[in-house]
């Protein structure tokens, strides 16, 4: 059995905790044995609705040993990995002080706040001899694997061009006002785009270039309305956009269109529709699981069987950090194709 501690349990927390739950009820082998974190008002179910729907209502927290200090719960719990859901500045240095005490480490995306943090979490693990996988939840996500088998397969040819977009109401819900807090979270553009930059990079590598437009429309969080493109040497053309600044009855959405020479593929309300050139349209059989809980079956199995973390290692996920960096700075520059260094 493994055994693993979660690490703040805000909206996304509790969208993991959901999935301890029902993989403990289909008696897959982890056990969640602790929760931890500083605001105890979570322990008595007291919290904020996010933008989608992930996380129950009420738990039952009795289950759980519970801390409100992460050293303390390092030092009394005898764990094999921790599952860090904490705000995005907090990830590097919760993450080496988990790897340091010997433990695995599935942490929240987006990796961190930087590439150089990146590096020290690479390094940490390396020097610990232990497992950090970024839960890019988009590469467990059935739709997005079929995209992906797609690409390499070439099953419809070769890949032309796609867009990749999402979209939602500002996260007010977040401890703090973290996420709304450019410093803190590195605004829409590192902490939700960043899943369609991983997805680009987990497709098609990093890219020579990008070019971004982007603006503030929320005082303070930093770019929340962009549209890149991404160069790469053969000719894609490849658009991400995003804009977490929606307001009224918007709420989320997510979805991609992909040309390929003998077909498309378009994910839209969460449906994948598969267009060949010469034949009718359909809808692919997928799993109907998310990917949240793909990605805590897939680092467990990783642990309890040893093997390398090779849908999502760290190494890749710090280099979505650099291509959301040179995006950045592209956007400083109202666009300047700017290298991926
Ligand atoms: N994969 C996804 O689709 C997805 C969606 C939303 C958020 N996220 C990611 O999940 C992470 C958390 O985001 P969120 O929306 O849940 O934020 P949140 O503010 O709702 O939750 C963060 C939690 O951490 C707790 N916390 C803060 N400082 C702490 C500390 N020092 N020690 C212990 N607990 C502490 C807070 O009390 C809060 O409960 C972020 O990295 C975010 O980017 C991922």
């Amino acid at each position: 059995m493994i055994k693993t501690g979660l690490i703040g349990i805000g909206f996304m927390g509790r969208g993991h905790l959901d999935n301890y739950i029902r993989l403990e009820s289909e008696g897959f082998p982890v056990k969640l044995v602790a929760v931890c974190d500083i605001d105890p008002n979570k322990f008595e179910n007291k919290f904020l609705p996010g933008n989608i729907d992930v996380g129950n209502q009420k738990y039952d927290f009795s289950k759980y040993r519970l801390y409100t200090d992460i050293e303390e719960m390092l030092n009394k719990e005898e764990l094999d990995y921790v599952d860090i859901c904490l705000p995005t500045y907090l990830h590097a240095e919760a993450t080496i002080k988990a790897l340091n005490r010997g433990l695995n480490v599935l942490c929240e995306k987006p990796m961190a706040l930087n590439s150089r943090e990146c590096s020290e979490m690479i390094e940490a693990a390396k020097r610990n001899n232990r497992k950090l996988m970024i839960a890019h939840c988009l590469r467990f996500w059935p739709a997005y694997e079929y995209l992906k088998e797609c690409v390499e397969t070439k099953r419809f040819g070769e890949f032309l061009g796609g867009y990749f977009y999402r979209g939602g109401s500002p996260p007010r819900w977040s401890y703090k006002n973290w996420l709304l807090t450019r410093e803190k979270s590195g605004g829409c553009m590192l902490d939700q785009h960043v899943h369609d930059v991983d997805t680009i990079n987990w497709l098609f590598g990093k890219p020579r270039a990008v070019s971004t437009i982007a603006r503030n429309v929320i005082p303070g969080s930093g770019y929340d309305l962009l549209s890149t493109n991404y160069i790469y040497p053969n000719g894609k053309v490849i658009n991400a956009q995003d804009d977490w600044t929606l307001q009224g009855d918007y709420g989320f959405e997510m979805l991609f269109r992909a040309n390929f020479e003998g077909g498309n593929l378009v994910f839209q309300n969460n449906i994948l529709k598969v267009n060949p050139n010469d034949a009718k349209g359909f809808i692919p059989e997928l799993s109907k699981d998310i990917g949240y809980y793909r990605e805590i079956k897939y680092f467990v199995d990783c642990l309890s069987s040893n093997k390398p973390v090779t849908v999502a290692p760290p190494e890749s996920s710090k280099e979505t950090i650099e291509i959301v960096e040179a995006e950045v700075r592209s956007a400083d520059k109202d666009g300047e194709i700017t290298p991926v260094l």
